[in-house]
Order: C-alpha cells, then structure tokens, then sequence
C-alpha cells in the first residue's frame, strides 16, 4: 500500500467531475487501499478519488472509532434522500478549516464495490453526511460551496494564514 498525496483547496482539479468506473481489476482495488491508507493517516474519516487526483467515480470511507468499518463506493448513486441536520465538516484538502453544513439526515444509495458488484446501503447520522460530502467531491463540489459568501471568504482567509505558518 501506498499514500497518495492529497490535493488541497484552491487546486483546480479539485474542481473536475469524475467520470464512471467502468474497468474492476486489480488497479482499482490497489486504489481503493491506497486511498483507505492515506485517509486513515491523514487522520479522516473519507475521501474521494478526485482528492487524490483521480478522476474516477470512487470514495472510501469509515467513521468508525477503531478504523475497522471501511466502505468502498465505486460510482454511488442517490437513491433517496430525507431529513435535514447541520453537521461540523471537515475536509482533507481544507486542513484546519471546519464549518456547519446542512444536509440529508437519512440517505440510501446505489453503488458497486470494487469487484463491480451492485449493492444498496441506507446510511443516516455521520456516515450520511460524509457520503454525501465525498459524492460532491466526486462533482467537483466542496463544502464550502455551501456558506455564505461572508463566511466562506473568512474561513479561506484563515486557511491562507495557516498555511503561511505551516511555511
Ligand atoms: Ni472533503
């Protein structure tokens, strides 16, 4: 296994849409390891392939405590979604910056696995929210997208200013 390196905000690429996964072989899977790798050593508790400049329909993700609970979606799909909760984001290719996003609060999706067999899962409370985060990811959509103009032009200011301390 490998880490990758992860793109950080503004990148452009971090804006690209993915396109579909349409080949399963052992690259794929290598992948999918590698991106559980360097989110877990980030520390995170997801990411999305266009994070690591890969611009394939692919996230990982595991909100467990013990790291034990991956999921690997490989093009996910929307199925259903309902309810509205705020919840503190956080985001890899944003270190240091949180904000309140409003999303789903119950979600069900449609997805393959890294062997491109379909399968459907409901996920609610966090493992929602950080599907949903890491789908927009996959559209070239960040969280901060969400904020208002003010606060999202604050947050950016704070990121520039940590960045220039981290040299
Ligand atoms: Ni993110």
């Amino acid at each position: 296994m490998a880490r990758l390196h992860i793109l950080e905000f503004p990148d452009p690429r971090l804006r690209i849409r993915a396109q579909p996964v349409d080949t399963f072989d052992a690259a794929l899977k290598k992948l999918a390891e590698d991106m559980l790798e360097t989110m877990y050593a980030a520390p995170g508790i997801g990411l999305a392939a266009t994070q690591v400049d890969v611009h394939r329909r692919l996230l990982v993700l595991d909100v467990s405590e013990q790291h034990d609970s991956p999921l690997v979606l490989v093009n996910p799909r929307l199925l259903k979604a309902s309810g509205r909760e705020v919840c503190q984001e956080g985001c890899l290719s944003f270190p240091g910056i949180f904000a309140d996003v409003e999303r789903a609060d119950k979600i069900r999706v449609a997805a393959q696995d890294v062997s491109g067999k379909p399968f459907e899962m409901d996920a609610d409370g966090l493992t929602a929210v950080c599907i949903q985060h890491e789908m927009d990811h996959l559209v070239g959509k960040v969280f901060v997208d969400y904020l208002s103009p003010l606060k999202r032009s604050l947050l950016l200011r704070r990121l520039e200013k940590q960045r220039r301390k981290a040299g």
